[in-house]
């Protein structure tokens, strides 16, 4: 690995990418239990970002761990005040999208999302978004895998984990992704706090790695027909329903 992809995302190595208003201010942490419990409750303004090179107690969905060795991935939360009026659950998809481009700007790879908040390419899952919610804030924690190995990833995952170098063969600078991912994620977000999704739909739909996958929504076989305009997933079920489903688990057949 270069000394450029080995870089940290300490503020000094950041801040030449920070380039709007989210990641200011930017809290960075060489090593911290998670990004999300130094944003939780702190009362920031929005757009305050917190960083780090290691999580000890990385957390993920569903209660879950979100683990990646030190310097590996990026890890990172940002703290939103959004409208009252929004559908809050929207935000994962609103992060997700942000992710997206970010991966596709960086590997000039297509990047999906599978519903509702999972970052796929070929087939792996390369991100997660987490949101969490606090006196009308949400903070959305957001991980990327980007120079772990193959050995370097986690194994028991429902959707088998990948990483950019694991599916592009190439390393990269997590400061330059995290400047790109913060960037993409103001535009996103402020098109979403003033109009929801329908502008972002076109770009969410396009990327929809369910669609048509016959999958299982929290055990239930169905098959996934599209993500909605409103955010929500509609299946069709073995029973002969169409059904729209707001969360779950969904698992994929391979
Ligand atoms: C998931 O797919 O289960 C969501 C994973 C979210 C992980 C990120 S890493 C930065 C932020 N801090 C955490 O503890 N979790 C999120």
């Amino acid at each position: 690995m270069s000394a450029a992809t080995a870089s940290s995302l300490s503020s000094e190595t950041v801040a030449p990418y920070v380039r709007g208003r989210f990641g200011k201010p930017y809290l960075y942490e060489l090593e911290c239990e998670s990004t999300q419990l130094l944003l939780l409750g702190s009362g920031l303004p929005e757009g305050a970002t917190a960083a780090t090179d290691h999580q000890t107690g990385g957390r993920g969905r569903m209660g879950r761990q979100w683990t990646a060795p030190p310097a590996s991935s990026v890890l990172v939360s940002v703290m939103l005040h959004p409208p009252p009026e929004r559908h809050l659950p929207e935000l994962s998809l609103v992060a997700a999208l942000a992710a997206a481009e970010a991966v596709e700007g960086a590997t000039g790879l297509t990047a999906q999302i599978k519903w509702p908040n999972d970052v796929m390419l070929n087939r792996r899952k390369v991100a997660g978004i987490l949101s969490e919610l606090s006196d009308g804030t949400v903070v959305v924690g957001i991980g990327i895998n980007v120079n772990q190995t193959r050995d370097e990833l986690p194994l028991d995952t429902p959707t088998e984990a990948g990483s950019l170098r694991t599916l592009t063969g190439n390393s990269y600078d997590r400061a330059v992704l995290l400047g790109s991912l913060l960037f993409r994620l103001e535009r996103i977000y402020d098109g979403w706090r003033h109009g929801g999704l329908d502008d972002l739909y076109g770009e969410i739909g396009a990327r929809d790695f369910l669609r048509g996958r016959r999958i299982t929504v929290d055990g239930a076989a169905a098959t996934a027909l599209q993500i909605l305009r409103d955010g929500l997933l509609e299946v069709a079920t073995d029973g002969g329903d169409t059904r729209a489903i707001e969360s779950g688990e969904v698992l994929f057949e391979r």
